[in-house]
């Protein structure tokens, strides 16, 4: 398989990881920035532009989308439009209209579109998917996203949207919270109403980048679910007590299944942990399946996606409803604030 990757940052390096490690081919990278480029290529030892047109004019299994948020709307329709498989980096685009008008365009060209909620494809959290069917009818549920993110870090993000208030930037309900919003449709099913919700800002960094969003859903199948995202200075907290405080928690009237998830740039270090309390066999059943590179598995799925294979990868209009569900906090927000 080859792949061509539009965007030479922080998480092109995960991305070119997992391919060099499968044995894959990565073909050229394309960076705004030549600098980012031609540091990339060498260490990956590909093929470099700054032009993303003529990657897009290349022939590839796949093009990798690992540009920011903001500009994934039109780097995404432009690869899809020149007829390429397109793995885009989460979330899909920054609102729910581009995610509509990008969803119909891959249902018009019928070609393999997935969206990079890779914390989805690791085996402990496909062994969730069991667990979720066993707790009976859903009652309520718990999304939790906290990371440990040092006090003065605000000071970099207040000063940087003051010096360009255009700065692609998002905070942590959008770039983290996402991921596990994508978990709770995948198992709990649609939202059918934003019942409440808030969010918390830092000065000079509103309205782009909160520090705290919380959310109460009404899902269609009846359960009530709690969201909570923040980004507070705790680096002693959660399971592994190492700040990273990230669970999806489902409760019915038959069991809990609870999943928490680990810190994205370290799959070779943890592993996320599935539990299920069985109220019938009265039981707690767990499951670990151990380091799993997220990434790694990712492109293995893609493959085998690409040569027609079923793979649980979320597909346009699984993003799609993630962008709906932001949308929909952030407006919540916003009228009650
Ligand atoms: N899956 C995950 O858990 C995860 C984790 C971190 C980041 N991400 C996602 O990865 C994406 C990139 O984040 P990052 O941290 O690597 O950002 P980054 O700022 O480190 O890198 C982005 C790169 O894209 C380049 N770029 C911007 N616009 C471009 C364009 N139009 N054409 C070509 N190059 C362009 C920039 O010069 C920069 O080098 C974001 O969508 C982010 O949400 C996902």
């Amino acid at each position: 398989m080859k792949v061509n990757i539009i965007g030479a940052g922080n998480i092109a390096d995960y991305h070119a990881r997992s391919i060099k490690a499968l044995g894959y081919q990565l073909g050229i990278v394309a960076d705004e920035n030549e600098n980012s480029a031609k540091r990339f290529a060498e260490k990956y030892g590909c093929r470099w532009t700054t032009d993303a047109a003529l990657l897009l004019s290349e022939k590839s299994d796949l093009v990798t989308v690992a540009v920011p948020n903001a500009y994934h709307f039109d780097v995404a329709t432009a690869a899809v439009k020149a007829g390429h498989a397109v793995l885009c980096e989460k979330p899909m685009t920054r609102s729910a209209e581009h995610s509509k008008q990008l969803a119909e365009l891959v249902r018009q060209t019928e070609k393999p579109f997935f969206v990079g909620y890779m914390k989805r494809v690791h085996p402990t959290v496909r062994k969730f998917e069991e667990y979720a069917a066993r707790i009976g009818n859903m009652r309520s549920g718990l999304v939790r996203v906290y990371h440990p993110t040092p006090q003065d870090s605000w000071t970099f993000v207040r000063d940087r949207l003051a010096q360009f208030p255009d700065a692609p930037m998002d905070g942590v309900f959008v770039n983290a919270g996402s991921h596990m919003l994508d978990l709770l449709l995948r198992f709990a099913g649609p939202v059918k109403k934003v019942l409440a919700a808030r969010m918390q800002y830092q000065e000079g960094c509103c309205p782009k980048v909160d520090q705290m969003t919380h959310a109460l859903l009404e899902m269609e199948n009846g359960a009530t679910v709690t969201v909570e995202c923040g980004w507070l200075p705790l680096f002693g907290v959660g399971k592994r007590e190492n700040g990273w405080d990230e669970l999806l928690e489902l409760r019915g009237d038959s069991g809990l299944g609870t999943l928490h998830t680990t810190f994205w740039e370290r799959p070779q270090y943890e592993s996320p942990v599935a539990e299920l309390w069985d109220e019938s066999l009265k039981t707690k059943e767990s499951y670990n399946a151990g380091m799993v590179d997220n990434f790694e598995e990712e492109y293995r799925l893609i493959k085998m996606a690409l040569s027609g294979e079923k793979v649980p990868l979320a597909t346009a209009d699984e993003a799609l409803a993630v962008d709906r569900l932001i949308d929909d906090i952030f407006a919540a927000a916003s009228i009650r604030s």
